[in-house]
């Protein structure tokens, strides 16, 4: 079963950073999920939220500026003083930082109706940075993940749904996808056998209580997403 950090290791660190990343590779596992969208300039860039409030107190929209600019932003010390010096990452330096111990499940989120243009600059930096096949792409945006899958079908991408669907794996198919990335609350013995018996892929996420992990493993889930890695450690 695949072990995968949130936001890197969300709980222990603030989310989406160098030092969440770092958590994540300390706890030995599998995979990080990260949030991804594009700056003003149009870099692939790692963050959650669309507006920069929560994180950084400042109420400005992500692109509504440009990477150099989001670099001087402290994204850290509302978690702790301690992170104070913790900026915004490109998914490049991401990929750097945690090839060859991790891979990486990207969240696309989208604002502008840019499909082509994410889609394009996600594919080119994967193949640059050889890092394809140690990528689970996923989005809400049910039509993004299929315009990916429809020019890349070699790359893994998974519809991510919060709600139940009536027949889940005619989603997933609708959106040519590898699987299905469910809240966990959703998350039946049923749903896991449908979609796995279809030769498909479920992860959930975010599950950050022990008998909520307990349960899903004994589903035979594929992966979880945790805040807190320690969690998936095997007792
Ligand atoms: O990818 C799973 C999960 O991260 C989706 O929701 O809001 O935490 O990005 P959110
Ligand atoms: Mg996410």
């Amino acid at each position: 079963m695949l072990k995968i950090g949130h936001r890197g290791a969300a709980g222990l660190a603030p989310e989406n950073t160098r030092a969440s990343f770092e958590k994540a590779m300390e706890a030995n596992l599998d995979m990080i999920e990260i949030d991804v969208q594009l700056s003003k300039d149009n870099q692939l860039i790692v963050f959650h939220d669309h507006n920069l409030r929560r994180l950084a107190g400042i109420n400005k929209k992500v692109n509504e500026l440009k990477l150099s600019e989001l670099k001087k932003i402290d994204i850290g010390s509302w978690f702790s003083e301690q992170f104070a010096q913790e900026r915004i990452l490109s998914l490049a330096e991401v990929i750097e930082l945690v090839k060859g111990h991790l891979q990486i499940n990207i969240e696309l989120k989208v604002i502008r109706r840019d499909h082509n243009l994410l889609v394009k600059k996600l594919v080119r930096l994967l193949k640059e940075r050889d890092f394809s096949q140690d990528v689970i792409i996923s989005s809400f945006d049910h039509q993004l993940i299929k315009s990916l899958k429809q020019t890349n079908p070699e790359l893994q991408g998974a519809i991510l749904v919060a709600s139940v669907p009536v027949d889940p794996l005619r989603l997933i198919r609708d959106a040519d996808a590898d699987g299905i990335h469910p809240h966990y609350l959703t998350v039946t013995e049923e749903l896991v056998k449908l979609v796995k018996q279809a030769g498909l892929m479920i992860n959930t996420w975010t599950v950050n209580q022990q008998d909520e992990i307990t349960r899903l493993k004994n589903l035979n889930i594929d992966g979880i997403m945790t805040d807190y890695p320690e969690l998936l450690v095997e007792r």
